[in-house]
């Protein structure tokens, strides 16, 4: 018997399997196999919202979630902030390898060249109502601009994959600042490929009359920063989005756009704003203890603390509580920041928050220094979207290359009524209007 198995007895029947055990993991497929009869299926894994299920193997990014440590390519994230640019993460991502200076200077060529969109789309932004959210816009043109490249389902060419990969990660900052400006009723920026990435994306949401916007330095290097922190995070809720949809074989903007919705749920990257709105709700210091209580009696929730993955401090988040002081010194300090700061330390002594491990997340901070840089509020989840862009495109190359892989579909436990008659609609019972209200819950 190999010492990299598991063995399993089913004490229904009484027999004995050997399970192979690989990377840690066994096949679920593998568990088929256990059955009581001919007639049955075999057992299957009952595991709702994947909380130890692996859907792939991944070199892209590295979690431990007890230690607080993230790693991209095998680089620590603090290395990563510190040293790098988003451009160049983004390249390490969906490459693999940190690029040399001829490869960098062609990939950001490359993805430069990309930044305008199709006058048209101008005409999708029109169409939304003033007050439309930004997610709502970006999800929408995002998924338009599938009908701009219809050579994108051309999914197993490379060079195809290579292509689409450039158009996003260049057209997604201009569609967000599009968003932007269309909620304001300005005018719409061209991009200026004079600038970097992140200054670019400023001057496209901000210039107005000026010939040549020039961004603070101070600003443009923050939200580079915040782009690099918030590039990708392995199989989270809008990268398994990603990855799900695209199995389908779709093109890669509607798989983006399937992923960009996915993370406009307040649990996920709608959670920086969530914790803005509570931030501004407690108000001040001494209304902490009582928001806590409320915390505590299960009414609401600590917004930007805990995560499905980190039982520790999220270390995105210790990086982005230093930059908010380097960001404050150039707008002037938050009211906010004060209060996060003691809700935090709050927090952190409290056994609720200790016990369960709930610590602050990369959301924690983010919403307000995205507030200090004049970033209002609805554009929170549209900051996250731009360079998670990256990473959805790395894990669509590593899907799409991956023979393992098959279109995603799960099983379920079907626990639902057996097989019944029709019954005609006259000749059915009148429901009491209790039965009626259970039957319409959705
Ligand atoms: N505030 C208060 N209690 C919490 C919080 C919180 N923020 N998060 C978890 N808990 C409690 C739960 O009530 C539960 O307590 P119980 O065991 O007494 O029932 C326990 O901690 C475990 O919580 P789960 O919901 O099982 O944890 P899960 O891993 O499913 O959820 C999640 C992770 C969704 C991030 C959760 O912590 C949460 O809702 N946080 C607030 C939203 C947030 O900040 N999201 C951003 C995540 S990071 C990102 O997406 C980039």
């Amino acid at each position: 018997m190999s010492k990299s198995s598991l063995t399993v007895t089913d004490n229904r029947t009484g027999k004995t399997y050997e399970i192979p055990i690989e990377h840690g993991a066994i096949r679920a497929n593998a568990l088929k196999q256990i059955k009581t009869g001919p007639e049955d299926f075999g057992l299957v894994s009952y595991d709702p919202a994947f909380m130890n299920t692996a859907a792939c193997k991944s070199q892209i990014t590295y979690i431990d979630g007890d230690a607080g440590i993230l790693r991209h390519r095998g680089y620590p994230i603090e290395e990563l902030a510190e040293h790098s640019t988003y451009l160049e993460v983004a390249y390490l991502l969906v490459k693999g390898e940190l690029p040399d200076n001829e490869r960098f200077a062609m990939w950001k060529h490359n993805i430069t060249v990309h930044t305008m969109v199709h006058e048209n789309l101008k005409k999708f932004m029109d169409g939304f109502r003033y007050d439309a959210h930004p997610m709502g816009m970006l999800i929408s043109t995002i998924g338009a601009l599938s009908t701009f490249y219809p050579e994108a389902n051309q999914i197993f060419d490379v060079e195809n994959r290579r292509l689409q990969t450039r158009r996003l990660i260049g057209k997604v900052p201009t569609l967000a600042a599009f968003a932007y400006r269309r909620g304001l009723g300005y005018p719409y920026n061209y991009p200026d490929n004079d600038l970097s990435y992140t200054g670019n994306f400023l001057q496209m949401m901000y210039r107005m009359t000026e010939r040549k916007y020039k961004p603070n330095p101070v600003l443009e290097k923050a939200l580079d920063v915040l782009f690099i922190l918030h590039a990708d995070h392995e199989q989270n809720c809008s990268t398994n989005a990603m990855r799900s949809v695209a199995s389908s074989q779709v093109d890669p903007y509607s798989a983006v756009a399937s992923a960009t919705a996915a993370l406009y749920g307040p649990l996920h990257g709608g959670a920086n704003e969530a914790v803005l709105r509570m931030l501004e709700e407690i108000g001040n210091k001494d209304n902490i203890p009582a928001y806590i209580k409320r915390v505590k009696d299960g009414e609401v929730r600590l917004m930007g603390f805990g995560h499905r993955v980190y039982k520790n401090y999220d270390p995105r988040a210790k990086i982005i509580k230093k930059l908010a002081h380097e960001v404050f010194e150039v707008t002037g300090n938050s009211k906010l920041i004060d209060i996060a700061l003691e809700l935090e330390r709050i927090a952190l002594q409290d056994d609720y928050f200790v016990s369960r491990k709930l610590y602050p997340n990369v959301d924690f901070y983010s919403g307000i220094i995205y507030q200090a840089m004049n970033i209002p509020t609805k554009m929170f989840p549209v900051m996250f979207a731009i360079p998670r862009t990256a990473g959805w495109c790395a894990h669509w190359a590593e899907l799409v290359k991956d023979d393992d892989q098959k279109i995603a579909r799960p099983r379920q436990l079907y626990l639902g009524a057996d097989k019944r008659a029709y019954v005609p609609i006259d000749r059915r019972p009148k429901a009491t209007v209790a039965e009626t209200a259970v039957s319409e819950e959705l």
